[in-house]
């Protein structure tokens, strides 16, 4: 995050949800597109994301199943999930997301009894107590502003023994190495100005005229990552009981990534998965998926 991002004042409630609406409804296409025409290597790992959650909720979820695909997007998730014969409702705040799940939905020609969409956040969808057998929350928690509150709301919505599969971005990855990239970068921009002092700023006109009457705020959507020890603890102080955490995805690698390429990036997730069937370094992964349970 930068220095700007992290002085900037928090948006309330309604604003961070209209910003992370904006977000997403410029993105929508890109979404919908990565699952079938990956065209970074990060694609093929979120897809790689997706079919790994499936997988886990394939153990809990079967035909009539009822889930909820909270920040569902364009769908994807979703549409894996009927294919197991669940009745599936995705909720989101983003209307473009949907419009393209909507499309999906039809172009695989399900059942429209088979989904239903809410254009909503989480609070506004306005869902009932212990409805849901399963829940998928991909790439969802991150942007919550207050997470904690979203994952009781997740709580109150399962069945007692549903499962929940979530998945959040790892403060400390491989690819910042271990977070240390943040410190490479100030002191890059640190030599460089020492190297490159600022020109003179020109002589100041007397008086100057003042551009509009307001200060322009800069908002930004608080995306936030996570240890392995603090996701676990926000889950369980929500209620669930953790069975399960997996590291997922070694890419976008910070100072080395643009050098080596596509091929190199590749070659390092590959090669990191495959430690991490040995070692115990998944928490250094990208993300985690989590699977959980209501007691
Ligand atoms: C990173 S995308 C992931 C989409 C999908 N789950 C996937 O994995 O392909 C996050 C989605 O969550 C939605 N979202 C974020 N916060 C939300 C909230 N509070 N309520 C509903 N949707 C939300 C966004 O609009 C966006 O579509």
């Amino acid at each position: 995050m930068s220095q700007d991002a992290q002085s900037a004042p928090r948006p309330k409630d309604a604003e961070h949800i209209d910003l992370i609406e904006t977000y997403f409804d410029a993105n929508a296409k890109d979404w919908s597109d990565l699952y079938s025409s990956a065209k970074r290597v990060n694609d093929l790992v979120l897809a790689d994301r997706k079919n790994a959650s499936v997988r886990h909720l394939a153990k809990h979820v079967g035909e009539g199943s009822y889930v909820l695909d909270v920040g569902c997007g364009a769908g994807m998730t979703a549409i894996d999930l009927m294919r197991l014969g669940c009745r599936v409702h995705g909720v989101d705040i983003s209307s473009k997301m949907l419009d393209h799940a909507r499309e999906n939905f039809e172009q695989a020609g399900f059942d429209p009894k088979r989904w239903e969409l809410s254009c909503a956040g989480l609070f506004g969808a306005e869902l009932e107590s212990e409805s849901f057998d399963a829940i998928a929350g991909l790439g969802f928690l991150q942007y919550q502003d207050d997470e904690a509150a979203a994952l009781r709301e997740l709580y109150r919505v399962l069945k007692p023994g549903g499962t929940l599969v979530i998945t959040g971005p790892t403060q400390r990855k491989f690819a910042n190495w271990l977070g240390m990239a943040r410190y490479y970068y100030a002191l890059r921009r640190r030599v460089s100005r020492l190297l490159k002092p600022k020109p003179k700023a020109p002589p100041q006109p007397a008086s100057k005229p003042v551009e509009g009457g307001s200060e322009e705020v800069l908002h930004v959507i608080s995306t936030h990552a996570y240890s392995y020890g603090r996701f676990r603890r926000l889950l369980s102080d929500a209620g669930f009981e953790v069975t399960s955490c997996k590291g997922h995805g070694y890419v976008n690698f910070e100072i080395i990534g643009r050098r080596i390429g596509s091929r190199g990036e590749l070659f390092l997730h590959r090669a990191f998965t495959a430690v991490a069937k040995v070692l115990p370094i998944g928490r250094w992964a990208n993300d985690l998926i989590f699977v959980a349970r209501k007691r």
